[in-house]
């Protein structure tokens, strides 16, 4: 089987073609064009200008997707079984565009289209390979821009959310705290950047007893409780429940740094402790689930999903338990079309009546 996948959800115009065969999926293309520049000097996505850029893109994206797979556009029609593309959640004007796309395109080459939530394109991102290795149940952390959830996966249809955010997601939390400091967007990528340029408390020791005792040969070294240190706050890492809440680490952070005259010299202390309050809360919580809904396995999803940090740290939290532990290659986890493909895959097994008149989007589509 082999599935044309578009993805316009939000700031990325995706296109990719994979093919299943032999309980494998392949990957022939991967096309992503990134408006990140272009949505970088508001310090976020602005929805009208994200739409205009996805009809620009969307034509361009889905011909090198095919001419990627070696696919004649003459002959799409006979080299594709399906089209799969994201119906929801996400920005309603850019979801738009990719279903609208999607249809046009079933439309004049007959070919049934498959809606696919985002959310389960991010899970299906894992299922790009060998999949059949992966066991189920499984609880699969769900992190992205727009979403932090637990769902627990019994099987391809069966998908149930155990846990949801309350507020922030944990990578609006990321983008918010990195405006904050003013360190770039997207926020992810720029505070885990700045986390590793920190040294610990001792290295901080002994750096500072080198420089005294070369320049003064007498000064008496510092103690740890003189150096910098800060602790942000692990919000409803104790709850009883599986949800998540974020606003309040970022409102934290900003007293912080209101409270400090000097914290743009400590923007990577700063940076290290906020990365690491999310990746506790987001890693106790999904262990917790782990035990107590007795899984196989424990799977990671969602652009932040990219966090090195966070897939180290789950992993090995993961070992502990002798759990199977399953994360998204690096380029499958920001927003991309391979993994709605994917999705697209598992969903065209269980059902061939896909009908373009049917298909529509849904900004809050839920799982
Ligand atoms: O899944 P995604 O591409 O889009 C949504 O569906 O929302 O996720 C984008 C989010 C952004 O908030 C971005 O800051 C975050 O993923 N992100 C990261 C990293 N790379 C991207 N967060 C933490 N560490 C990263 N390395
Ligand atoms: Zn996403």
């Amino acid at each position: 089987m082999k599935i044309l996948g578009i993805e316009t959800s939000c700031d990325e115009t995706a296109a990719a073609v994979l093919e299943e065969k032999n309980g494998k999926i392949s990957v022939l293309s991967n096309i992503v064009s990134s408006q990140i520049e272009i949505h970088k000097k508001y310090g976020g996505v602005v929805p009208e200008v994200a739409a205009r850029e996805h009809i620009l893109n969307i034509l361009p994206v889905i011909n090198e997707a095919l001419i990627g797979a070696g696919i004649e556009r003459k002959n799409a029609n006979k080299k594709l079984d399906a089209i799969a593309v994201t119906a929801g959640p996400g920005l309603i004007t850019s979801l738009v565009i990719g279903v609208e796309t999607s249809k046009t395109l079933s439309y004049v080459w007959q070919l049934p289209i498959i809606p696919v939530n985002h959310i389960e394109g991010h899970i299906y991102a894992n299922f790009i390979g060998d999949y059949k290795k992966i066991k189920l149940p499984a609880v699969v952390l769900t992190v992205s821009g727009g979403h932090t959830m637990l769902i627990l996966m019994k099987g391809h249809d069966n998908l149930k959310t155990i846990g949801d955010t309350r507020d922030d997601a944990a990578g609006e939390a990321f983008d918010k705290a990195a405006k904050l400091m003013n360190i770039g967007y997207p926020g992810g990528p720029a505070i885990a950047k700045m986390a590793t340029k920190t040294i610990s408390a001792t290295d901080q020791i002994n750096e500072t007893i080198k420089t005294i005792d070369n320049r003064l040969k007498k000064a008496q070294p510092p103690t740890e409780e003189n150096l910098f240190q800060i602790h942000l706050p692990r919000p409803m890492i104790n709850s009883s429940d599986y949800d998540f809440s974020f606003s309040g680490l970022k409102t934290a952070l900003l007293y912080e740094l209101q409270k400090d005259n000097n914290w743009k010299s400590k923007i990577p202390q700063y940076s290290q402790d906020f990365q690491q309050a999310i990746v506790d809360v987001l890693v106790s919580k999904t262990i917790k689930a782990a035990k107590q809904y007795k899984v196989k396995s424990v799977m990671l999803a969602g652009g932040v999903a990219a966090n090195t940090e966070l897939r180290e740290q789950l992993k090995n939290a993961v070992g502990k338990l002798n759990l199977q532990y399953i994360l998204p290659d690096m380029q499958f986890t920001t927003d991309n079309a391979a993994m709605i493909a994917s999705a697209g895959i598992f969903k065209a097994k269980r059902s061939k009546s896909f009908d373009w008149k049917k298909i529509k989007v849904d900004c809050n589509l839920k799982l």
